[in-house]
């Protein structure tokens, strides 16, 4: 899945989101909880065309996108609450149990990334995300190909994880989504790893505890993960 048209990425988004959440909610308001959305309004949009009783929460963390996100979010006819902070204190930002969908769409890689640039002592949540990508791919690169990929990555996204699993309600959904933008590959993105970041981070996932993935129709195992918590 390459993307370098803009509005055939939307398109796909929104689609599969939308499905997923009549999938999911079958007619019944949902709260959706984002991580990452930078300055992507598809996923509460997605959310506002399937029910406007629903509720959107994002934890986001660049300051600039996050503003943006806010100005592309104000009209629309859902809750739309904005958390700012690092998703790695879900646990103590959000209550317990508190969204039917937890959804990473498209936002591992670069979870990947600001941990790999933060644990170099750069900030990623001032300044302007685009500026620091190119320094992001050289490191995420460097780790990959100096197989220091699962080393320097798994422990503190699983502990993310695990972290944002805990406000899932019992029997809710983690959604994770991956593809590829062409954007990334022209700056040098290592090809492979571009487009095999879910299968090569899907044996991490299995450590994710109270609940077990699922797979559903439609979805392609290559670009989407699904994991249903336990029912309490
Ligand atoms: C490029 S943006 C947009 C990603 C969006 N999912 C998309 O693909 O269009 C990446 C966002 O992920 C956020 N992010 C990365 N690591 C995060 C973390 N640990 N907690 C919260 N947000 C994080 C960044 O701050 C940024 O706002």
């Amino acid at each position: 899945m390459l993307f370098s048209s803009p509005w055939r990425h939307y398109r796909y988004v929104h689609r599969n989101w939308l499905e997923l959440l009549r999938l999911r909610g079958a007619g019944r308001p949902l709260t959706l909880l984002e991580i990452g959305a930078g300055a992507s309004a598809i996923l509460p949009e997605a959310l506002a065309a399937y029910d406007k009783q629903s509720r959107y929460i994002t934890i986001n963390e660049n300051q600039a996108l996050t503003q943006a996100f806010r100005r592309k979010t104000r009209r629309l006819p859902i809750e739309v609450e904005i958390v700012e902070g690092d998703a790695a204190n879900a646990g103590e930002l959000l209550p317990p149990a508190c969204a039917d969908i937890l959804a990473f769409e498209h936002s591992m890689n670069d979870i990947f990334q600001a941990i790999l640039l933060e644990a170099d002592g750069i900030d990623t949540a001032q300044g302007d995300w685009f500026k620091l990508l190119p320094g992001m791919i050289a490191r995420i690169n460097a780790a990959y190909r100096g197989g220091q990929f699962e080393a320097k990555l798994k422990a503190p996204f699983m502990t993310l994880l695990q972290s944002c699993a805990e406000a899932l309600k019992p029997g809710g959904l983690l959604a994770l989504s991956h593809y590829m933008f062409q954007y990334d590959l022209d700056l040098g993105y290592d090809p492979y790893l571009w487009e095999n970041m879910l299968p090569i981070v899907r044996p991490w996932l299995a450590a994710l505890t109270d609940g077990r993935e699922i797979a559903l129709e439609g979805y392609d195992a290559q670009w989407w993960f699904f994991w249903e918590k336990d029912n309490a």
